[in-house]
């Protein structure tokens, strides 16, 4: 039966409702649909809440990194390259690069060979691969007969780039870090999801010492393959040597669980007696076979040799591991800088290295005992003090609230023109689950004795007066904080 003109619908404006259609937003029905649980868009705009972390659909932010927090903060307080005289940098994370007493001189020029203009291999330059396997053989592994070759070496385009390769390698496995820990593991264990990220924390008892004997015990009732740590420790200033170190390399030995060790701070230790000076620290001294014990070393020129800017640094390791290294090196970051590799070359020698490692440790070492002794002065008495790295842990606790947290001390020093590192960065949190003062780092800050005296003398001061007005009472503190500016950006000061 046919409709007869009077029941017959209207008919549709089809242009109308094409126009409706186009988005979302643009239809009640959908919007009820988002608003139920479960039924947030991924990968497409809005993912959050703030828009600061919108970028373009797909994409998610991964957040202002501890380096990017600092600098922004410090520029919303009026820090510029123009100004930066005026401050104290105690956050940085690199150290100072010039001359200092006794120190080799650096390399003025570097040569630019036309065959340093293609590519370098994703495993670096062999020669240079073959110095860095000489300069462990000769400083850790005399008379063993297991010794490293180039195979056992990959170049990388800096520590970061290397922690990330490794990263990238790792397989569906329970991967054990520490808090606290170096910053840029937070990323970097949340980034390569394949892993599964297993913390444990360190204890001010235990000097932040990894505890070997929990972790043995950890490695059977909890299955974990990989253990990253750095040793000598950012930033707590400790580190494992000796016998305790060897402890540890046997313990990946034995129950063949993955050590990768970052080394960074390998030469950054202050020895007690005069016939210690020029020693440095390796897990390499512990190994048996370079090839078969599951040890993982990263280092390179960036802190001992202080050289940040050359972006040339290493991973060491089982000739299998180098193999996989070159890889992800292939589509992570194909390789480090082609003429700097070959400028790095003569750097490793061992007579110079020995001689850059004693005027290193003698002039960190002054540089570590002034700032001790000056905290002390100011009634900041350093609980657990470095034995290494150029990081001190500064504990906030017994100060009045609301000083007595890392961020409102670090808010604080900012209106006195210097700069430290919260102690909530180096809580290493991949999933970001902890509420921040429920953290054990959230009562401290990192202290760096990185720069030069005087600029640390100028942030000690700033202390002193924020100290001193606290003594005034601390109804100033806690609030009146610049806002950011605009455009967050990173400056080069690395924390
Ligand atoms: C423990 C540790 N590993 C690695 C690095 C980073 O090295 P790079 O700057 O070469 O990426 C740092 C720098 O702060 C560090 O503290």
């Amino acid at each position: 039966m046919s409709a007869t003109p009077t029941n017959r619908p209207p008919p549709l404006n089809l242009k109308h409702a094409m126009k409706n259609i186009k988005h979302e937003s643009d239809s009640e029905a959908h919007r009820i649909f988002r608003e139920y649980a479960g039924h947030a868009p991924r990968g497409l705009l809005p993912q959050t809440v703030n828009p600061d972390e919108e970028t373009v659909p797909g994409i998610q932010h991964p957040g202002s990194t501890g380096v990017i927090y600092c600098s922004d903060r410090a520029m919303a307080n009026g820090f510029s390259y123009a100004s930066s005289h005026e401050w104290a940098n105690l956050g940085q994370g690199a150290p100072e690069v010039g001359q200092i007493p006794d120190s080799p001189e650096k390399p003025q020029t570097i040569s630019v060979p036309v065959d340093s203009l293609e590519y370098a291999p994703t495993t670096g330059v062999k020669a240079l691969r073959e110095a860095v396997a000489n300069l462990y053989n000769y400083t850790y592994r005399k008379g063993k007969a297991s010794q490293y070759t180039y195979e056992n070496v990959c170049i990388v385009p800096g520590g970061r780039a290397g922690l990330s390769r490794v990263a990238a390698v790792i397989g569906d496995v329970y991967t054990s870090y520490q808090v606290p820990d170096y910053t840029a593991y937070d990323q970097v264990l949340g980034a390569f999801k394949r892993l599964v990220p297993v913390p444990t924390t360190l204890e001010a008892e235990d000097n932040y010492h990894l505890n070997i004997q929990q972790t043995r015990k950890d490695i059977r009732t909890q299955g974990l393959q990989v253990i990253l740590a750095s040793n000598p420790r950012n930033p707590t200033g400790q580190v494992i040597r000796d016998g305790e170190l060897k402890e540890l390399v046997e313990l990946a030995r034995d129950t063949t669980t993955t050590l990768v060790l970052d080394e960074f701070y390998s030469w950054y230790i202050y020895p007690e007696k005069e016939e210690d000076y020029g020693k440095s620290v390796s897990c390499a001294e512990f190994i048996d076979d370079v090839n078969s014990d599951p040890v993982v070393i990263v280092d390179g020129l960036t802190k001992n040799w202080r050289l940040p800017g050359w972006r040339v640094c290493w991973v060491m390791g089982p000739k299998n591991l180098i193999t996989a290294l070159s890889q992800s090196g292939s589509f992570l970051d194909g390789g480090a800088n082609h003429p700097l590799q070959l400028a790095a070359i003569p750097l490793l020698d061992p007579e110079r290295v020995l001689v850059e490692k004693l005027s290193l440790q003698r002039h960190f070492k002054h540089k570590r005992d002034h700032v001790l002794k000056r905290l002390e002065q100011l009634g900041l008495k350093v609980k657990v003090p470095p034995q290494a790295t150029f990081y001190i842990w500064l504990d906030l606790a017994d100060l009045p609230p609301p000083l007595n947290n890392g961020l409102t001390f670090f808010e604080e020093l900012l209106k006195e023109k210097t700069i430290v590192i919260p102690g909530i960065f180096f809580d290493i949190n991949p999933s970001h689950r902890r509420n921040l003062f429920l953290s054990p780092c959230h009562h401290f800050v990192r202290l760096s004795f990185g720069p030069p005296l005087e600029d640390l003398d100028k942030g000690l001061d700033a202390m002193s007066r924020v100290l001193r007005n606290a003594r005034q009472g601390t109804r100033h503190f806690g609030h009146s904080y610049k806002k950011s500016i605009d455009s967050p950006t990173a400056l080069s000061h690395h924390i």
